[in-house]
């Protein structure tokens, strides 16, 4: 069953469309992948689905209720049940790990400080981290923080985790520790999962589901195995490694030198 539906939606900035029609189904309790070449509107999606951006046409429904269009307030009840791991993932270097952690539980939920405490408990076992409540950002590894700030994304208890790149930059012993989390908390916590992914090997290896955007559309979207299986061309690049990089990557490229 569909929790959450994009149907025909379009995306422009100025003259770049990044959505020309984008219709996608994530379903309930799966793990959905989004792969795609740099720029090709990953984060864009989901920033569209918790409102952070908005759509110049189309439709998107969570949970059978459409959301895009929606005001400021309702979207903040939507980003109680839809928690994103920014790409970035910045965790506020001022607050120790156990305020990192609750600072969605003093925003967005009425709890006691016990209840709080219990809660970032809780979720700092979730991520393998249990005990870490006073230790300071700058004195964790990227892979430690990028846990604390999964921890902080899952400590409202959403009912969908989204995440941007959870494993780009990290190294392999932590992308394949952040991809067992992945699929850990899925199960665990019976959430819906969204990861979007430059990382062929943690696509195949943690999906139900895996979806490719390229140019604005869906040109994909299927199994482990059909993945494999595609003779779509540019599947094929990019399963293999030979994706084109897009006009922005290739300027920035040109002029890194
Ligand atoms: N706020 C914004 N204003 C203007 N253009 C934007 C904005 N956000 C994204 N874009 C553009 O939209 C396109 C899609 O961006 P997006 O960040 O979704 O790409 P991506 O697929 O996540 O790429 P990457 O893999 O590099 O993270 C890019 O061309 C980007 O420059
Ligand atoms: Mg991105």
């Amino acid at each position: 069953m569909a929790l959450i539906e994009f149907r025909g939606v379009k995306k422009a900035f100025g003259p770049k469309a990044v959505y020309r029609d984008l219709n996608l189904d994530v379903n309930e309790g799966e793990v959905l992948t989004i792969i795609g070449g740099s720029g090709q509107g990953k984060s864009v999606m989901l920033k569209m689905l918790i409102g952070l951006l908005e759509i110049d046409g189309g439709t998107i429904f969570f949970d059978d209720k459409q959301i895009s269009g929606i005001t400021e307030a309702e979207y903040a009840a939507v980003r109680r049940r839809v928690a994103m791991l920014f790409q970035a993932s910045a965790l506020f270097d001022s607050l120790n790990a156990k305020e990192n952690v609750a600072y969605g539980l003093r925003e967005q939920l009425d709890m006691s400080e016990t209840q709080i405490a219990e809660r970032v408990r809780e979720s700092l076992t979730y991520v393998g981290l249990p005990g870490t409540e006073e230790t300071w950002p700058a004195d964790l590894s990227a892979g430690m923080k990028k846990r604390i700030a999964l921890a902080r994304a899952l400590a409202i208890r959403p009912q969908v985790l989204l995440y941007d790149e959870p494993t780009t930059g990290l190294d392999p012993i932590n992308v394949t520790r952040i991809a067992d989390l992945i699929q850990y908390l899925n199960d665990t916590l019976d959430v819906t999962s969204v990861v979007v992914t430059h990382d062929m090997d943690t696509a195949l290896a943690i999906s139900d589901r895996i979806a490719m955007i390229h140019e604005g559309f869906v040109i994909f979207s299927g199994t482990p195995d059909e993945l494999r299986a595609s003779d779509n061309p540019q599947v094929r690049d990019f399963v293999e490694g030979n994706a084109p990089v897009d006009e922005d990557t290739e300027t920035l490229l040109r002029s890194a030198g």
